[in-house]
Parts: C-alpha cells; sequence; structure tokens
C-alpha cells in the first residue's frame, strides 16, 4: 500500500531510457510455452506483468532465469507439467487466456484457464477468442467453480488450420489465433486481424521459432503448422506507450526530456498530434526528444482506433496535456467504451471536461448506438490544482501522475501497484528528471514512529 507523493510545477529536463513493451514480452512468453525450445528475451522490462507471467510460465512447467539488472529473460518448458491455470489468476491480467491458444497444441489434456482479468475500462469480454479457436477445432465450456468460473478448452481430434474472419481486430483475440495456428495442422488464415507493434514482434519472434507466418498489408495473417522448433533469442521492442508518457509529460511541464530506445516507426500518429498541438519533437538516431515549443493550441480532434490509429492508451496522458492547451479539443474513444472514467478526478483537479455518449466528430463507432460515455470535449488551459488521488488503472494513472506534476502543491497518489504493473522504475526515472516525486508507505509516519520507540528496547536486551 504504497502512496506517491509528487509535488509539481517542476520543468522536466534530462534523458530516461525507455523500457520494453509490457504488451509484447508478456505474449512473448507465453509464445515460448508453443515449444520445448530455449528462448532467451533482451530488453525486458522490471515490472509485477513480467512478474505475474513468468508466475504462471512457472506453474505450467517452464524454468526460468531472469536477470533484472540485464533485462534479460532465459525461459524453456521442456513438459507440461500441468495444463490447468489455477483461479488465484484470474483477474490477473489478460494472459491466462492466451494460455488456450499456446498450450492446445502441445497436449491432449484440456486447458483450464480461469476468467480474463486486466484494467476495468469496459466489459472486454473474450468471445472473439472463443470464436476463433473453436474454428481452428477447440472444444471450450465455460463451468461455474467454487469460487468463480474457468475456461475447459480441448482439442482431442488435434487443431486444423482454417480461415478465420474476426468480427474486429482484437489484439488478444488475434493473438490467441495466431497462437494456436502455430500448431494447427495445415495453414490458418486470419483475416481482419490486429497488426499492432506488438503483434509483429510476436510474428517475429514465432518466425525465429519455427513458424512459416506472413502479414499482408489488409490486415490479413498467413500462419503455417510449424514442424520443427528452435532455439531463439528475441530484442524485445521498446513500449511506445512509456515513450509516449514521458514525451506528454515533458511537454505539458514546459521540460524537454530525451527518450532513449523510443522508435520512430511506432510513434508516427502519436507524433502527429504532437505536432498539431504545437509540442516540439526531434528524431535522433538512438531516441527521439521532446520539448517544450511555446503556447500549446487545442482545436484537436482525436479518434482512438486501432493499429495504426491512435493508441487507446495514449488517450488518458493527452487528455492532461490538452488541459494545457488553449482552446477546445475533442477526444472520441472507439476502442473501449468505459475508459473516461478517470475524468473525474481530473476535474476535481480544475480540468475543464465534459463527456458525451455521442461520437464527437468523425465517423460512428461500435458504441454509438448505446449509451456509453465514450466521447469528451476539453476546453484549456486549466490550472490544475493538487489533491489525494486514487489510481483506477493502470494509463490513468499515469494521467493522474502527469496532472500531479502540474499542480503546484502536494498530491498524494494511491493504488501505485497499476504503475508497477506496467512502468519500470517510475519514481527513479521522474526524479532524475527533476521531479519532486517521493514513494512512500501509507503509513510510514507511523511505521517510522513504532520502529524508533522498539529500537531503544531492542538495545537494551542484546
Ligand atoms: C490489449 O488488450 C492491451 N493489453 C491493452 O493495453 C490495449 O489497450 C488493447 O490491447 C488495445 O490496444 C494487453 O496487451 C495485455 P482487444 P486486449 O482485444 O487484447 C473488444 C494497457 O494498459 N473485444 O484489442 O484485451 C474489447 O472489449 C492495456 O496496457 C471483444 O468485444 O484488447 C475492446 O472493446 C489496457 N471481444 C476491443 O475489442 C473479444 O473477444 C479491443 O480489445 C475481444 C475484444
Amino acid at each position: 500500500m504504497d502512496i506517491l507523493k509528487i509535488k509539481g510545477g517542476v520543468a522536466l529536463e534530462g534523458k530516461v531510457k525507455a523500457a520494453g513493451a509490457k504488451n509484447a514480452i508478456t505474449k512473448l512468453l507465453v509464445a515460448s510455452l508453443l515449444s520445448d525450445r530455449r528462448c532467451t528475451f533482451y530488453n525486458v522490462p522490471n515490472i509485477a506483468e513480467v512478474e505475474v507471467t513468468l508466475d504462471l510460465c512457472r506453474e505450467i512447467g517452464s524454468e526460468v532465469h531472469w536477470d533484472r539488472t540485464e533485462g534479460v529473460i532465459e525461459i524453456v518448458t521442456k513438459e507440461l507439467k500441468t495444463t490447468y491455470v489455477p483461479q488465484r489468476f484470474s483477474g490477473s491480467n489478460r494472459i491466462p487466456i492466451l494460455m488456450i491458444g499456446a498450450l492446445l497444441g502441445r497436449t491432449d489434456q484440456d486447458v483450464i484457464v480461469p476468467t480474463a482479468g486486466g484494467c476495468k475500462i469496459g466489459k472486454r469480454p473474450i468471445d472473439f477468442h472463443i470464436q476463433s479457436l473453436e474454428k481452428l477445432g477447440a472444444q471450450i465450456e465455460f463451468r461455474e467453480m467454487k469460487k468463480e468460473g474457468a475456461y475447459f478448452a480441448r482439442a482431442h481430434q488435434g487443431l486444423k488450420g482454417t480461415l478465420i474472419q474476426l468480427p474486429y481486430p482484437s489484439v488478444g483475440a488475434t493473438e490467441n489465433t495466431i497462437l494456436a495456428a502455430s500448431r494447427a495442422k495445415g495453414t490458418t488464415i486470419i483475416k481482419n486481424a490486429a497488426i499492432e507493434p506488438e503483434i509483429i514482434d510476436l510474428i517475429l519472434f514465432l518466425q525465429k521459432l519455427g513458424v512459416i507466418i506472413t502479414v499482408d498489408d489488409d490486415r490479413t495473417i498467413h500462419i503455417q503448422q510449424s514442424h520443427q522448433f528452435f532455439d531463439v533469442e528475441h530484442q524485445v521492442i521498446t513500449d511506445r506507450i512509456e515513450v509516449a508518457s514521458f514525451g506528454m509529460a515533458a511537454v505539458s511541464t514546459k521540460g524537454k526530456v530525451f527518450v532513449e530506445g523510443a522508435q520512430h516507426q511506432h510513434m508516427m500518429t502519436f507524433l502527429n498530434k504532437m505536432r498539431e498541438v504545437g509540442a516540439g519533437f526531434s528524431i535522433k538516431n538512438n531516441g527521439i526528444e521532446f520539448y517544450y515549443n511555446g503556447p500549446l493550441k487545442g482545436g484537436l480532434h482525436i479518434e482512438t482506433d486501432v493499429h495504426p490509429g491512435f493508441m487507446t492508451d495514449w488517450q488518458q496522458p493527452f487528455v492532461v496535456l490538452l488541459t494545457q492547451a488553449h482552446g477546445y479539443s475533442v477526444m472520441h474513444e472507439t476502442v473501449y467504451e468505459n475508459r473516461f472514467g478517470y475524468t473525474e478526478t481530473l476535474k476535481l483537479m480544475g480540468a475543464d471536461v465534459q463527456l458525451f455518449t455521442q461520437c464527437l466528430g468523425g465517423k460512428e463507432c461500435r458504441f454509438s448506438s448505446h449509451n456509453y460515455q465514450h466521447s469528451l470535449i476539453v476546453k484549456g488551459l486549466c490550472s490544475l490544482s493538487s489533491r489525494d488521488i486514487a489510481i483506477p488503472d493502470l494509463r490513468a494513472g499515469f494521467a493522474y501522475v502527469m496532472a500531479a506534476l502540474l499542480a503546484p502543491e502536494t498530491s498524494n497518489i494511491s493504488g501505485v501497484h497499476y504503475l508497477d504493473r506496467g512502468y519500470e522504475n517510475l519514481v527513479n526515472k521522474l526524479t532524475s528528471l527533476g521531479a519532486d516525486v517521493v514513494r512512500t508507505a501509507f503509513n510510514s509516519k507511523e511505521k517510522v514512529d513504532a520502529s524508533a520507540k522498539i529500537a531503544p528496547v531492542i538495545a537494551g536486551l542484546k
């Protein structure tokens, strides 16, 4: 139960190194379970999501060595110890459901996984995953268990390649289908697939592992069953969400930050919006420098979308950035139906934000005929004031950190474990940029007082 104490009003200046992508490495670790070959991953972020995923892999039978300082993981799964993912992983993140795709081709046992968790930003069903896996020959049923239900999946006749048309380019459903198809007989074609950079990273890894796999430029992925697997060495791509987060924090605080390792091609949509808002950036050989380039201009219209659109995970800190831009801007969230909950606290801090159920601007999205508040108008320039804040989910968490960095007094932020899931060394990185941030145990004062009283007693006993 730690909290962050952030005293804002400081322009962030300096250099940070971006970590490997959470949403790539967690899937790569699951993909390593497809075979008994040794996989070595470099540029692995030291974050809680990796810990949870490794815990899950060990449960299944993986031997793991993680050098956290060097950011290297070696993983090998000679045999599956079990195909039952225990209930304690329920709700932890979105990874357990991918175990179906990764394990079904390697076993004739039932694969049992608990319900998927992750940030509460919408209903997040898994119907597309189930439909695709069933088309490949899996039988999947949901059974009530003691505390909550679990999915029981089996493919006693083996998986068989087929044509799969996804109703929406879901990241998770695409990954699950690719994993299952890698061991399904023959060829699988996935149409309307997600093509996020993290998925391309997974595809590159699978090619090294032995899968024959191609991506067409119309969201079609072809996968041919692999008959032979190979040891793999793989460099995880840089986290484009972390890169953008530091970029926005730099510009909104009127500072200048070089984000080492930022990969230009993964940031293009984001950089276009940064240009529109008047932020400065300069692409260097080994990263991107973000800097304040004079007053920020509102008037933006942003729609979050699947890649290559504007990422839904950039949305929350961008709204904070827009509070510092003169004029009205529109944000239309088309990926998740419930990803604006964090704006309530922003409003209490002084942000001028209004939510709407209509699709504002551009196109009608999947949520147009529902009553979800999924569009907003933000009016800048707002002075934000400090307050005590509880983080509801990972990306909202960084938005709050940014808001606190802009508010002149001290904000106390709880729910830091959400940030630990996806941001490596956040406090150290921010501090190195000059931010006034301290991480402390929730009741640290009482604990310090208690140990101060106990110490002389222990000394007397010696
Ligand atoms: C991944 O979630 C990421 N998580 C999310 O990042 C990211 O926001 C999201 O992709 C979109 O880029 C991980 O990679 C672990 P989806 P995922 O399946 O795979 C609907 C972060 O903070 N849908 O592309 O769960 C779903 O409800 C996290 O790092 C169905 O309806 O996302 C949503 O509206 C948050 N049925 C939309 O599709 C399904 O079977 C996109 O979901 C599957 C999805």
